[in-house]
């Protein structure tokens, strides 16, 4: 048995592979184009087992979809490719129709040809399970309650409106053509492998390197943060024992203004790391012209997943992002390596 994970050297699709390498035997087939965003270093520590084989490619091209099923026989997919950042999004929406809605349509219907040709019992086995954001939800005052899974959609940016597609994309290929579909549409993650274009790591690297943390607008805004590990282990449990054409929300309870997010990533800096002269990094942080369009507030109400599913989070934030400070205290290499030429010209475009 083997399943496919898309987008499998970004930041939760690497999270997801060691995840799933380190608990069991079954093969991973690992495909990723590789754009900025996927880096095969995270892969490393398992790129020698038996039962791992990384794919080179992108999720739009049918022909290699299409070779990849007939060459590994899946029995489930697992897509987390993606174009992800909003800010990109806002500079170049491009990329984001050309993978987020394109390229989860090609791989979709590569999918449902395979999938038509197997026999019943295979049939049964199959799924398709589909990686989305809370973001398709749109904006929530301070005053409503979190997104359910019956939340009309929303989106609001090309980030959101592209995912938001794909999720359409997914219910109609399993409304019309039967592909046995999942989606799970999750809040903010944090965690090892993030790309310091977020703002997590972003904060963490720009304190540690003495620059100003650039918080957009009032810093007022909430986001849900999710420990990426506790999102993995949700997407285990929605692929084994979720109900074919369900979505389901997965979040964290753990809903922060950015301006408490960057406080607590100072203070646990001041901590682990303090600098010579016994200055807070909070005295690092600057107030920048707010995104165009932005999310004032995002909550996830999970009690579907785990009513349903029994799962929860085994992270809280305190935990979570102690670990994930450390993780990038102790992988300064890896953040030196990610910092490339491509990485230089998004600060000058996006912070200039
Ligand atoms: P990421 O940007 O870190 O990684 C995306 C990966 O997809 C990269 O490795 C990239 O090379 C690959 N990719 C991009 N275009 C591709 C293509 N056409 N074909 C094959 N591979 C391609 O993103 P992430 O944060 O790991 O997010 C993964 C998924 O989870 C996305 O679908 C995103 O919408 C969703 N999600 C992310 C968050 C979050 O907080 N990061 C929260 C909820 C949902
Ligand atoms: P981000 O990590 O880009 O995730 P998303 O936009 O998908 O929620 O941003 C999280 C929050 O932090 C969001 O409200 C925007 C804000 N933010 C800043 O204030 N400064 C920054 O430099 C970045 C990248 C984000």
């Amino acid at each position: 048995m083997s399943i496919i994970v898309t987008g499998a050297a970004g930041f939760i699709g690497s999270n997801f592979v060691l995840n799933w390498l380190n608990n069991n035997n079954e093969k991973v087939v690992a495909l990723d184009k590789l754009t900025y965003a996927g880096n095969l270093e995270n892969l490393k520590s398992v790129e020698t087992k038996p039962n791992y084989v990384f794919v080179q490619g992108d999720i739009g091209d049918s022909k290699l979809i299409a070779e990849i099923f007939q060459e590994h026989q899946p029995r489930a997919v697992v897509n987390f490719a993606a174009e992800s950042h909003v800010d990109r999004s806002i500079h170049g929406p491009d990329d984001f129709m050309q993978t987020n809605i394109i390229g989860t349509y090609r791989l979709l219907d590569e999918a449902r040809s395979f999938f038509n040709a197997l026999n019943e019992d295979a049939k049964k086995q199959f799924r398709f399970l589909h990686v989305s954001t809370d973001e398709v939800y749109g904006t929530l005052s301070s005053t409503d309650p979190a997104f359910k899974e019956t939340n009309q959609y929303e989106p609001n940016s090309p980030y959101s409106a592209s995912k938001a597609a794909s999720d359409h994309l997914v219910r109609a290929w399993h409304h019309t053509y039967g592909l046995p579909v999942l989606t799970t549409n999750c809040s903010n993650n944090y965690g090892p492998f993030h790309f310091p274009e977020k703002l997590i790591p972003l904060c963490i690297l720009k304190a540690l390197q003495g620059q100003d943390l650039p918080i957009y607008g009032d810093g007022q805004q909430i986001r849900d943060w999710l420990y990426v590990v506790d999102h993995c282990r949700g997407i285990t449990t929605v692929l084994e024992k979720g109900v074919v054409g369900e979505t389901y929300n997965i979040g964290g309870w753990n809903e922060k203004t950015n301006l408490e997010v960057v406080h607590a990533l100072c203070d646990l800096l001041d901590e682990l790391k303090p600098l010579d002269d016994a200055r807070s990094y909070r005295e690092q942080i600057t107030f920048i012209k707010d995104r165009p369009g932005h999310d004032r507030r995002y909550a996830i109400d999970a009690t579907k997943i785990s009513n349903e599913l029994g799962w929860k989070p085994e992270e809280t934030f305190e935990t979570g992002i102690r670990k994930t400070v450390q993780w990038y205290l102790d992988n300064q290499d890896w953040v030196t390596r990610v910092q490339s030429g491509e990485y230089q010209h998004w600060l000058n475009k996006n912070y200039s």
